[in-house]
């Protein structure tokens, strides 16, 4: 039996740079891993592929870790087979990557169970027929998504801040918010590498908020305007930033001290359908 650990993602800054020709967006990301985790379990089976999790709703065949299975059993005319067992922690529909997450879970686990020796840029390349988001989580975090998402650059950084994620009970559809982003030119453009310069000296920025930014915030808080009161809540609890993740529905804030995050959390778990998380990067 294989047991790996899937974990959620948050998006540090988000850069939506136009509309593609094959109807998705070029976006520039700098992202970073987080020890909030999913867990897949993997044991050898004869031929088939079957597959379970613990959320009900989650066990269809739309299941981006069960596509991946048959996709990689498909591609590589493997005769073996295996059982997949999910267990979600990450909420769907967040923007924290868990599907995407559980995808390459998948896909590294089976590589492994199977011997299939298949390297990360293979693996990837299939991952990014499953979702934009696959092949971020067969690299090392923290790392720089660009193109679609799909191209992913591991950067010797550390992120060294304690955050507090809030997925407020309702998801918000990928599709939906980048479909609903109208591009404006409004001075996002060198926050990257400023923030990027500040990492790589060690720095813990002293202004998180001038450095995060997410372009999708401007066509989704309209829409959905507690995303917009969770973010000035954790301004208001104390987080030197506070962000949407990726397409949301996530809201999450950065703190320097655990115990700041640890009260912020406090504050704001009593708020009916909100989930609250303290999570830690993970670095290298
Ligand atoms: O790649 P993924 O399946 O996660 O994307 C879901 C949807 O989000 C796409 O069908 C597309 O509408 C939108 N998207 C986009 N540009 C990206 C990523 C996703 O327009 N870079």
């Amino acid at each position: 039996m294989i047991e790996i650990l899937a974990p959620a993602k948050v998006n540090l800054t988000l850069r939506v740079l136009g509309k593609r020709p094959d109807g998705y967006h070029d976006l520039e990301s700098l992202t970073c891993q987080m020890d909030l985790c999913d867990r897949l379990r993997i044991t050898e089976e004869p031929s088939a592929i079957s597959f379970s999790c613990d959320r009900e709703e989650l066990a269809g065949p739309d299941n981006l870790a069960w596509r991946a299975a048959l996709l990689l059993k498909e591609r590589s005319r493997t005769p073996r087979g295996a059982a997949l067992r999910l267990e979600k922690r990450i909420p769907a529909g967040a923007g924290l990557g868990g599907g995407s997450s559980d995808a390459a879970a998948a896909l590294r686990g089976l590589s492994r169970l199977w011997g299939l020796g298949w390297d990360t840029p293979r693996l990837a390349e299939l991952g990014a027929g499953l979702g934009s988001d696959v092949p971020l989580f067969l690299h090392p975090s923290p790392a720089l998504m660009t193109g679609r998402g799909e191209t992913v650059t591991p950067l010797q950084v550390r992120v060294d801040a304690h955050f507090l994620l809030v997925y407020p009970g309702f998801p918000v559809s990928t599709a939906w918010a980048y479909g609903n982003f109208r591009l404006t030119r409004k001075g996002s453009e060198d926050r990257i590498a400023r923030l990027l310069d500040k990492l790589r000296e060690g720095i813990v920025p002293d202004s998180w908020g001038e450095v995060l930014v997410n372009d999708l915030e401007e066509g989704v808080f309209p829409r959905y305007p507690v995303l917009r009161e969770l973010k000035e809540l954790l301004l208001r609890q104390g987080a030197r930033a506070s962000l949407l993740s990726g397409s949301g529905s996530t809201v999450f804030g950065l703190f320097d001290q655990r115990e700041a995050a640890e009260d912020a959390a406090g504050a704001l778990a009593h708020r009916e359908g909100w989930s609250v998380f303290l999570a830690r990067p993970v670095c290298g």
